[in-house]
Protein backbone atom coordinates (compact mmCIF):
# COMPACT_ATOMS: atom_id res chain seq x y z
CA UNK A 1 0.00 0.00 0.00
CA UNK A 2 1.53 3.25 -1.19
CA UNK A 3 0.94 5.40 2.07
CA UNK A 4 2.60 8.74 -0.11
CA UNK A 5 5.62 10.51 -0.03
CA UNK A 6 8.19 11.03 2.92
CA UNK A 7 8.34 14.15 2.83
CA UNK A 8 4.82 14.56 3.62
CA UNK A 9 5.07 13.55 6.94
CA UNK A 10 6.27 15.38 8.91
CA UNK A 11 4.70 14.60 12.50
CA UNK A 12 4.19 11.07 13.86
CA UNK A 13 2.06 9.24 14.65
CA UNK A 14 0.60 10.38 11.94
CA UNK A 15 -3.63 9.12 10.96
CA UNK A 16 -3.41 7.06 7.83
CA UNK A 17 -7.38 6.35 6.89
CA UNK A 18 -8.37 4.19 4.02
CA UNK A 19 -12.03 3.47 2.89
CA UNK A 20 -12.16 0.48 5.55
CA UNK A 21 -9.15 1.19 7.52
CA UNK A 22 -7.27 3.15 10.04
CA UNK A 23 -3.65 3.57 11.03
CA UNK A 24 -1.11 5.33 12.56
CA UNK A 25 2.16 5.77 11.16
CA UNK A 26 5.02 5.44 13.33
CA UNK A 27 8.75 5.82 13.57
CA UNK A 28 10.09 2.95 15.31
CA UNK A 29 13.94 2.36 16.30
CA UNK A 30 14.05 0.21 13.07
CA UNK A 31 12.06 2.57 10.57
CA UNK A 32 8.47 3.36 9.88
CA UNK A 33 5.48 1.08 10.58
CA UNK A 34 2.08 1.16 10.47
CA UNK A 35 0.11 0.43 13.62
CA UNK A 36 -3.54 -1.16 13.30
CA UNK A 37 -5.85 0.76 15.45
CA UNK A 38 -7.93 -1.97 15.64
CA UNK A 39 -6.94 -3.05 19.22
CA UNK A 40 -5.78 -6.61 20.05
CA UNK A 41 -7.41 -7.11 23.08
CA UNK A 42 -10.83 -7.52 22.29
CA UNK A 43 -10.74 -5.10 18.99
CA UNK A 44 -12.11 -1.86 20.12
CA UNK A 45 -10.57 1.14 18.48
CA UNK A 46 -7.35 2.50 19.22
CA UNK A 47 -6.66 6.35 19.37
CA UNK A 48 -4.24 8.82 19.83
CA UNK A 49 -4.24 9.64 23.61
CA UNK A 50 -1.57 12.33 23.39
CA UNK A 51 1.23 10.82 25.03
CA UNK A 52 0.61 7.57 23.82
CA UNK A 53 -1.87 5.30 21.95
CA UNK A 54 -5.20 4.27 24.25
CA UNK A 55 -8.08 1.85 23.33
CA UNK A 56 -10.90 3.19 25.37
CA UNK A 57 -12.60 -0.07 25.56
CA UNK A 58 -10.66 -1.77 28.43
CA UNK A 59 -7.67 1.00 28.77
CA UNK A 60 -4.98 -0.57 27.68
CA UNK A 61 -1.77 1.66 27.10
CA UNK A 62 0.35 1.81 23.68
CA UNK A 63 3.61 3.56 23.69
CA UNK A 64 4.36 5.33 20.46
CA UNK A 65 7.27 3.71 18.82
CA UNK A 66 6.20 0.79 18.03
CA UNK A 67 2.89 -0.14 19.89
CA UNK A 68 4.10 -2.17 22.67
CA UNK A 69 1.43 -2.05 25.04
CA UNK A 70 2.68 -0.58 28.75
CA UNK A 71 -0.29 -1.59 31.05
CA UNK A 72 -1.30 -4.83 30.40
CA UNK A 73 -0.14 -8.01 29.39
CA UNK A 74 3.04 -8.73 26.55
CA UNK A 75 1.09 -7.51 23.64
CA UNK A 76 1.18 -5.11 21.11
CA UNK A 77 -0.65 -3.32 18.18
CA UNK A 78 -0.59 -5.23 15.02
CA UNK A 79 1.67 -4.02 12.76
CA UNK A 80 3.35 -4.22 9.44
CA UNK A 81 6.70 -2.66 8.57
CA UNK A 82 6.91 0.20 5.87
CA UNK A 83 9.82 1.07 2.97
CA UNK A 84 10.97 3.89 1.42
CA UNK A 85 10.76 3.16 -2.09
CA UNK A 86 11.61 5.90 -4.75
CA UNK A 87 10.64 8.33 -2.05
CA UNK A 88 7.66 7.06 -1.23
CA UNK A 89 6.49 5.01 1.90
CA UNK A 90 5.61 1.58 1.10
CA UNK A 91 3.27 -0.56 3.99
CA UNK A 92 4.65 -4.37 3.08
CA UNK A 93 1.60 -6.40 3.56
CA UNK A 94 -1.89 -6.25 4.76
CA UNK A 95 -2.63 -6.32 8.17
CA UNK A 96 -5.36 -8.18 10.19
S1 LIG B 1 -10.58 -3.98 23.42
FE1 LIG B 1 -8.95 -2.60 23.65
S2 LIG B 1 -8.41 -2.75 25.73
FE2 LIG B 1 -9.97 -4.22 25.48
Amino acid sequence: MDLGAESDFTQFPALIETDKESYFLVQGKDGYMLLSTVCPHHGGEVVDWGTCFMCPDHGWRFEYKEGVCVNGPNARMWSTNVTIENGRLIAQEPLP
